[in-house]
């Protein structure tokens, strides 16, 4: 609609016809070609790979204005809330739409806390997984059990059951991961402990007693809690879209935020974090020649990972952020860290080179979080496990408004057959 009322269109012309399509306009004057009679009225459909034209929704939680690197989630700066509020602050913003008043916030964080435990017989599941598994596979696995636990939270047209699947996602996924990170170290689990907040508590269930003390302690603590908020949603990416197609089929929360985990496991997605340490641990051990590396991704041998993004054309607002914080963190080591130093280096000469430039690729959040978490004492394979922590009340967040919104459909893409047309059948010698 126009501000003058009247309904706006687009025509669309085609050999043996033409068709009127409406022009929506979102809240911040985004546009979109609305193509859902296109089938029914000119026989054909829309094809766009990788959907890279295509909102498949509408949505109220996030935006991100990609041009301009604007992210905003239900309309504050990520920058205001990354100062100003806590991970579960953000956690309430994504989910419920607004920031939680003080006796909203006791009352949420509590229900956290007494729900932060895991059943005895899912700890048998968890010390039975293969030690060296990967803790992202574990993680996917461990999580989708969940429906089978608490089967009275898994009606997604119940609200109180919506509401119960909600809490028990949020309050024991991180202490799945813990689990997960002890046995791969050998360790004994360590249990959640309610004095604690949610991320003292995270890193409490990780490291023991060992990390979390003192003054490094806190800004261990407070660092965890601004990557969690930075990572905790960033609209219809992979791993969300994925969560909303399981979703769309009417599964339940706990077995459409396992879809949403395997899908941020690659590469391209959240394992890219873990992927741009093993990166710059190769450069490092190949005697640290960055610009034979950039060659290499020039010729297409490989990928500078932490590089480039769908929607940032310009700069990742969170990348920003992380980089200040990586800066902080480390100054408090005792030696200079040699692989951030090598990732500053990495990333001030791909900004000087054309190749990068010209194709619009930026660090983005991926880039400095591993340094940091290493600096932490995570393990590698244990990154994208703390991104699948920040990034689930975005996932929630959106499961729950697709279920809520009556005009939502089964997500079932069309596709152009490229195949072969009918052929004889040679049926047996
Ligand atoms: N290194 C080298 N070249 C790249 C890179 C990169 N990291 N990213 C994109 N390109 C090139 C690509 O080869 C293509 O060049 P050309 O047009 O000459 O063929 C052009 O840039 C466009 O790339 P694309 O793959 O079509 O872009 P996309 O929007 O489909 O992919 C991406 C986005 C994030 C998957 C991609 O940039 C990438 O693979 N980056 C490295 C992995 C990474 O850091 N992923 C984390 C993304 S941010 C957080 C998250 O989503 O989890």
């Amino acid at each position: 609609m126009s501000e003058d009322g009247k309904e706006r269109t687009a025509e669309l012309q085609y050999d043996d016809g033409a068709l009127r399509l409406p022009v929506l306009t979102g809240s911040e004057g985004d546009e979109a070609i609305e193509v859902k009679t296109l089938l029914a009225k000119a026989g054909k459909v829309a094809l766009d790979p990788g959907f890279v034209n295509t909102a498949s929704c509408r949505s109220a939680i996030t935006y991100i204005d990609g041009d301009a690197g604007i992210l905003r989630y239900r309309g504050y700066p990520i920058q205001e809330l990354a100062t100003g509020s806590s991970f579960i602050e953000v956690c309430h913003l994504l989910i419920y739409g607004e920031l939680p008043g003080p006796g909203e916030l006791k009352e949420f964080a509590d229900k956290l806390k007494v729900n932060a435990g895991i059943p005895e017989e899912m700890r048998t599941l968890l010390d039975a997984f293969p030690r060296n598994g990967h803790p992202m596979t574990l993680l996917g696995s461990a999580i989708n059990t969940l429906a089978a636990y608490y089967s009275d939270s898994v009606d997604p047209s119940d609200p109180d059951q919506v509401e119960l699947a909600t809490i028990r996602l949020l309050a024991k996924l991180p202490t799945i991961a813990a689990h997960i990170y002890r046995n791969s170290v050998g360790e004994q689990p360590v249990e959640p402990d309610a004095s604690l907040d949610y991320v003292e508590n995270f890193l409490h269930m990780t490291f023991g007693q060992e990390k979390g003390q003192g003054e490094l302690g806190s800004l261990f603590v407070k660092a965890m809690d601004l990557l969690l908020i930075l990572h905790a949603d960033h609209e219809q990416n992979c791993s969300t879209a994925t969560v909303r197609v399981v979703g769309s089929s009417q599964a339940d929360m706990y077995g459409s935020v396992t879809g949403g985990i395997n899908a941020l496991f690659g590469p391209l997605h959240g394992g890219a974090n873990q992927a741009v340490l093993e990166m710059l641990e190769e450069i490092r051990q190949s005697g640290g020649d960055i610009d034979a590396f950039l060659e290499r991704v020039k010729a297409r041998e490989t990928r500078l990972m932490g590089f480039g993004h769908r929607v940032y054309k310009n700069f990742d607002p969170r990348s920003k952020e992380i980089k200040g914080l990586a800066s902080q963190i480390l100054a408090n080591q005792e030696r200079p860290d040699e692989l951030f130093e090598l990732a500053l280096r990495l990333e001030s000469k791909a900004l000087a080179d054309s190749y990068f430039t010209e194709r619009k690729l930026y660090p983005n959040v991926d880039f400095y979080t591993g340094v940091i978490y290493r600096a932490m004492g995570f393990p590698t394979n244990m990154f994208t496990v703390l991104f699948a922590i920040g990034r689930l009340p975005g996932w929630i967040a959106h499961w729950r408004e697709q279920a809520a919104d009556s005009s939502a459909r089964i997500a079932r893409p069309r596709q152009l057959y490229t195949g072969p047309a009918e052929r004889a059948y040679p049926g047996h010698a």
